[in-house]
């Protein structure tokens, strides 16, 4: 029987807490993704509980069994969201209803347990308010929050999990990319594909990630900075970037995305630049796209920018799209005018110098 009864987070805190000195140098420099704060939220899943344990604990390694199903057959899910400091103090969070909605659909996918959304967002508000002191001020500066479930059952035969857990770590952030906002180039993957028609393009599940790393490391090889993947079927639409969605700009101001086709993930940061981008009149096209029209349509002036968007980088401006024998754009292209509108757009409304029209923030602290 699965129990339906609010979770409650108990908070049990670290008795080894980063001192104010050290925390305060690591958020003068936090990188992305090397720190984490003093605390983690965890919450324990049985087919015969449903979910329960709900707490806030020390920050520190898990104890899994090596029979656990993650650890074979990647039954693992995960989201991205980020906390931010206004210039009062308070602390905010985009969009995690967001978040919580797209973890329920990923774990439908995966075959895992779906977590509540008020458990989701109640998880959130406990990890940030129990380490308020590590959401950083500094510009271009967040706390990272990093939810996932794990199957945890130790079983190796192949099927859903009787047994699972939900966490969520936060790491405090500066840029995602080592040179910033600065324009990247990107390499169109030849030989390797993101998702196939029916696969787990569309979740948000570790399996996705660890399957662009090769194709990620290829396209370094090469000079770029990001693999950009096609369509598995036709190898001719274009899909997205090894963690990041596209975007293409038009000369009298359009947008140009590819669309959910079911192989792509729905990203918060892309949804939020679509309604963001009509709220200033433009046309956003949702469509699919292909590589001979974007390599067209940049050699004619046609196309005029190119960004990458997600939760981690926000927006990234794209400069020159690369593949064995074409170069679209070039290395030395500024960032887009309408990119880094764009861009400012989103992060005024996050860091609260902007109203928030939509409703997007939720204040934590
Ligand atoms: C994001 O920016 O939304 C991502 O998914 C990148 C993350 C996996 C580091």
């Amino acid at each position: 029987m699965t129990v339906n009864a609010p979770l409650e987070f108990k908070v049990c805190s670290s008795n080894q807490r980063t001192t104010a000195k050290d925390r305060e140098a690591i958020l003068a420099n936090p990188g992305f993704g090397v720190h984490f704060t003093d605390h983690m939220a965890s919450v324990d899943w049985t087919a015969d509980t449903g979910w329960h344990n709900a707490r806030i604990e020390p920050y520190g390694p898990l104890m899994l069994d090596p029979a656990s199903s993650v650890l074979h057959y990647a039954q693992e899910i995960f989201e991205g969201l980020k906390a931010y400091r206004h210039a009062d103090g308070s602390v905010w969070v985009f969009r995690p209803q967001a978040n919580a909605a797209r973890m329920q659909r990923s774990a439908e996918r995966l075959a895992l347990p779906p977590l509540p959304e008020a458990a989701f967002l109640d998880s959130i508000k406990a990890l940030v308010q129990a380490d308020k002191d590590w959401v950083p001020s500094a510009p271009e500066t967040s706390l990272y929050l990093r939810p996932f479930t794990i199957a945890n059952e130790r079983f190796l035969g192949v099927r859903p999990a009787q047994k699972a857990a939900y966490y969520v770590i936060a790491s405090p952030a500066g840029a995602y990319f080592p040179k910033g906002v600065a324009p990247v180039s990107i390499w169109v993957s030849e030989h390797y594909t993101r998702a196939a028609r029916g696969g787990t393009g569309a979740a948000k599940c570790g399996g996705n990630y660890s399957a662009s790393l090769l194709p990620q490391q290829e396209a370094q090889k090469e000079g770029c900075s990001q693999v950009l993947f096609l369509d598995a079927l036709e190898a001719k639409y274009l899909e997205e970037l090894g963690g990041m969605n596209l975007f293409l700009v038009r000369q009298d101001g359009s947008l140009l995305t590819p669309s959910l086709t079911g192989s792509i993930l729905e990203g918060v940061t892309r949804a939020s630049l679509i309604e963001l981008a009509k709220d200033q009149g433009r046309s956003v096209e949702e469509r699919k796209i292909t590589l001979q029209e974007v390599q067209a349509g940049m050699a004619s002036g046609e196309i005029t920018e190119a960004f990458a968007c997600g939760t981690a980088a926000v927006i990234t401006p794209i400069c020159a799209i690369k593949g064995r024998d074409f170069i679209a754009g070039h290395d030395d292209a500024p960032a887009g005018e309408l990119t880094m509108q764009l861009r400012k757009a989103l992060t005024d409304i996050q860091y609260g110098r902007a109203p928030d029209p939509h409703g997007w923030m939720m204040q934590i602290d």
